[in-house]
């Protein structure tokens, strides 16, 4: 039998085609785990996972003794994936009262726990407050009145670490939909209304300014952008600070054709530099990767249902824009094979089951002439994938299948009909 053939970096650490050409990820077979586990399901290599959390720690650790790196939690709001998470000794960026329950039950300690939002609810800040949340990131002027407002209410003993989002004004070479730090944003103040917030803020006994906070954007190629807004930012604000929060936003590889993305290496060593550089000393970095800890982390295996030879050739899976709204939202390109038979040349568009004519996961496939009943595999999935997944057409959602070094484990069981319908009255 011909030797293990290692896969691109696209794929999940260790994954490889095996002497038959047939996929393995974490030493198990894809096709035994998609008739184990069903389809559609994402397939989680936890080695990558704990790799990469291990990877962004060690990089910025060759540069500073004084940094934190947190999980962006929205990435892949999996408690089983934010456990690995909270394992391999990161903290946790949460963005919604949801996440923020999600990062507890994964067991993440409360002070290691970020509160993000540019639209929190009252009642979200309250239970960040009873929960011990270590940071609240403060977005916007009414945040400020109602987060003083409620911190003098809630009465605690210690004043609340709180960080401030600033809009830096800088639109970094990535799609609008996940450009978050441009001159017209809905995230954090910009430039000019930031005094204000401060002010208003470093006058409480309730707060501890720690520090400023801006995440630009993600999917995120080059590394000039990072700088260009922490020059805009200390320009306006100062560096009187001993807390730079840089976000997160490094890109990841979805494909061959896309430019690579830097290195884990070089983008800490390039955060650090430029905070070393611009802020002086002394400080602490604090950064929140979330698509570059996870996506490559996984894949989604489908069953092919149907191929119709029209003018192109449409191959139909049982998923789509429920488990993957990455190609909808923002024409997210995604490689896909077919899981026994890598390297075919018939084009195809693989579509999804769902009523609308846009479910289109893959537009310029190429497969090994695919037939109902192949398992197809659409690797780079980890990232936004499980975090948007919904229930259109009453597709319930897929399960999580965690695998490593021949072992299969179920970490989120498929959605069921009755759970479609649980929240019926
Ligand atoms: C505040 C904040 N931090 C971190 C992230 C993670 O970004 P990425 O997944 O690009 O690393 C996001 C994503 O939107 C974010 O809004």
């Amino acid at each position: 039998m011909a030797a293990a053939q290692q896969l691109s970096n696209v794929y999940p650490l260790g994954a490889v085609l095996d002497g038959r050409g047939r996929l393995r990820l974490g030493g198990c077979d894809a096709l035994e785990l998609a008739a184990e586990f069903g389809t559609p399901a994402y397939v989680v290599s936890e080695d990558d996972l704990r790799a990469r959390a291990r990877a962004f720690k060690a990089a910025f650790a060759a540069h500073t003794d004084d940094f934190l790196v947190h999980f962006a939690s929205k990435a892949f709001g999996c408690t089983a994936v934010a456990r690995v998470m909270a394992e391999e000794g990161l903290g946790c960026d949460v963005a919604s009262g949801g996440e923020l329950t999600m990062a507890l039950r994964a067991g993440f300690d409360p002070a290691h726990i970020e509160l993000h939002g540019n639209a929190k609810t009252e009642d979200e800040l309250r239970y960040a407050m009873d929960a011990g949340v270590g940071v609240i990131v403060v977005d916007n002027l009414h945040e400020v009145d109602a987060l003083l407002r409620l911190l003098d209410e809630h009465g605690a003993v210690a004043p609340q670490r709180v960080q401030l989002r600033i809009a830096p004004g800088v639109s970094p070479d990535t799609h609008p939909s996940i450009s978050t730090g441009g001159p017209n944003t809905k995230f954090g103040l910009n430039l000019q209304d930031a005094p204000r917030a401060l002010e208003a803020l470093q006058a409480s006994a309730d707060v501890e300014v720690e520090g400023l906070h801006f995440h630009i954007g993600s999917q995120i190629l080059e590394l000039g952008p990072f700088r260009d807004a922490l020059e805009r930012v200390t320009a306006a604000l100062g560096t009187d600070f001993p807390v730079w929060n840089l976000g997160g936003g490094l890109g990841v590889t979805y494909g061959p054709e896309q430019a690579a993305p830097p290195s884990i290496e070089d983008y800490a060593a390039a955060k650090v530099a430029m905070v070393r550089e611009l802020c002086g000393p002394g400080k602490r970095i604090v950064d929140e990767p979330g698509r570059a800890l996870v996506a490559n982390s996984t894949v989604t295996l489908y069953t092919v249902q149907s191929v119709k030879r029209n003018v192109q050739t449409w191959v139909g899976v049982d998923g789509g824009m429920s488990d993957n709204l990455r190609p909808m939202l923002y024409g997210a390109h995604y490689e896909v094979e077919v899981a026994d038979r890598f390297g075919g040349d018939t084009p195809c568009i693989v579509t999804g089951k769902h009523c609308e004519s846009g479910d289109v996961l893959i537009r310029d496939a190429l497969l090994d002439d695919p037939r109902p009943g192949d398992v197809l595999v659409t690797p780079a999935t980890g990232a936004y994938g499980f975090s948007m997944a919904n229930t259109y057409n009453g597709q319930p959602r897929p399960p999580v299948v965690f695998v490593s070094n021949g072992d299969a484990r179920l970490v989120v069981r498929r959605e069921s009909y009755e759970d479609l319908f649980s929240r019926d009255v």
